[in-house]
């Protein structure tokens, strides 16, 4: 076998069987594919899509590249959920929780944050002492123990997906539904849970842009992991606005903590009630309404709350902070940001704002990157809402003051004023199964 024929046989629109796609992607691995060959046929693959049978045999293999996590040391049902990123997307923190006072296994690995978007594991580690490398045995006696931990992901997980990755970045192949349901369904499939619900965002602050396109990689993903033998569901949500009202990470271990408390902001929570209830009923927990009567009585118990705890204290956190938001390590500057003018606040650009919360040292550009846990953005106003001149929008939190000018120049490009209110998107606009989608 060849890969130029390979090349080739997808530039002209065939269709790839296993063996050519493992004699691809194993290659490409071992090193005996060059990039420069598996540039052309990312592009190929970028130009001529992929079928779903093709689609889910690629995933298989980058999957199968490195260690597949059994689980099957940990008694019951296993779930899992994946967002695509988002602004002030701190949902883990408060669904992993709210699942497993449900009596559903957590054992998750999440990854850190990139860009614009934040990542759960940094989240954790805003809380001081908590470990997110815990060894196999120490993690699944944990999830055995209490019935959950959510840990950074192993290095040798999905190994073609991290060197694909890293070749799509600098060939422009990024954007391309059977690449990007692959790359995130291999590591997730590596990961091992049984139940994988999706949390597809949509809008200007995600990764795809538009309803259609989400729906259309949320279909692709859902179809992956049926066709491997697990359970998925996705939620489209939106992501035209950020998520509650705290952008980086200690300010968003507060509001996970509000959220499970009962005192979260309405969109935050429920968008966490939707999602904890379609994890519960991919899980076998009972239909989606008794699956979100049995979320929110978690919450009201307080049962989530404490799970949470549980968690942070196994994984050597402080949890004294959670108990009281002032323990947290405060940002030496703030800056509140004024309104200058009276009006309607009618659109964010979400992605400029989580970028101004990277400037502010809430994110990292390169993976190398250190971030600051204090920094980052609580936002009094949003979409949607009356803002009066001399009103705060936002406050800012930084280590660094000289940060606050670019960070606020670049935060009030991402605001739109109008004379009248805009209609907002709904939180959740679709779900997908495997039966179809359901638009809201
Ligand atoms: N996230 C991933 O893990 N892979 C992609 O291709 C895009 C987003």
């Amino acid at each position: 076998m060849r890969m130029y024929d390979i090349i080739a046989k997808k530039r002209d629109g065939g269709t790839l069987d296993r063996e050519e796609l493992e004699f691809a992607v194993n290659g490409f691995v071992k090193g005996d594919v060059p990039d420069y060959q598996m540039s052309a046929l990312l592009m190929a693959i970028y130009l001529k899509g992929m079928t779903d049978a093709e689609t889910a045999q690629l995933t298989q293999i980058m999957a199968h590249s490195g260690d597949m996590v059994d689980l099957s040391a940990i008694e019951g049902v296993k779930a899992d959920k994946h967002s695509t990123g988002g602004v002030g997307d701190k949902t883990t923190l408060v669904i992993a929780p709210i699942v497993a006072a449900c009596g559903v296994k957590i054992a998750k690995m999440s990854g850190r944050g990139l860009g614009h978007t934040g990542g759960t594991v940094d989240k954790m580690e805003a809380v001081p002492g908590t470990e997110t490398s815990l060894d196999r045995q120490r993690f699944f006696d944990q999830v055995n123990r209490i019935g959950i931990s959510v840990i950074g992901q192993s290095g040798n997980l999905a190994p073609a997906d991290k060197k694909m990755y890293a070749l799509r970045d600098v060939t422009a192949t990024i954007g391309c539904v059977p690449l990007i349901a692959s790359s995130i369904m291999s590591k997730k499939l590596a990961a091992g849970s049984d139940c994988i619900l999706l949390d597809v965002k949509t809008g200007n602050g995600a990764f795809m842009k538009t309803l259609e396109g989400s729906i259309e990689l949320a279909q692709a993903m859902v179809n992956i992991g049926w066709h491997n033998g697990r359970k998925v569901a996705a939620l489209i949500t939106d992501m035209d606005t950020p998520l509650g009202h705290n952008i980086g990470n200690s300010l968003e271990v507060i509001e996970s903590v509000q959220v499970l408390k009962g005192e979260g902001p309405a969109d935050l929570t429920e968008v966490c009630y939707q999602l904890a209830a379609n994890m519960l009923h991919l899980a076998g927990k009972g239909g989606l309404e008794e699956c979100r009567r049995l979320a929110e009585q978690a919450v009201a118990s307080g049962a989530a709350y404490e799970k949470l705890k549980q968690m942070f204290a196994a994984q050597g956190g402080d949890t004294a902070v959670l108990d009281d938001a002032g323990k947290f390590h405060k940002a030496r500057f703030s800056r509140e940001v004024l309104a200058r003018t009276s009006g309607w606040l009618t659109a964010t650009d979400t992605e400029k704002i989580g970028s101004s919360s990277v400037v502010l040292g809430a994110g990292r550009i390169k993976k190398e990157d250190g971030i600051d846990f204090a920094a980052g953005i609580v936002l009094h106003k949003k979409a949607g809402d009356r803002v009066e001149k001399g009103e705060a929008i936002a406050t800012f939190y930084t280590e660094h003051e000289e940060k606050l000018d670019p960070a606020e120049a670049m935060f009030r490009e991402a605001l739109t004023f109008g004379d009248a209110p805009q209609a907002l998107p709904p939180l959740v606009l679709a779900r997908v199964t495997k039966d179809g989608v359901e638009r809201f």
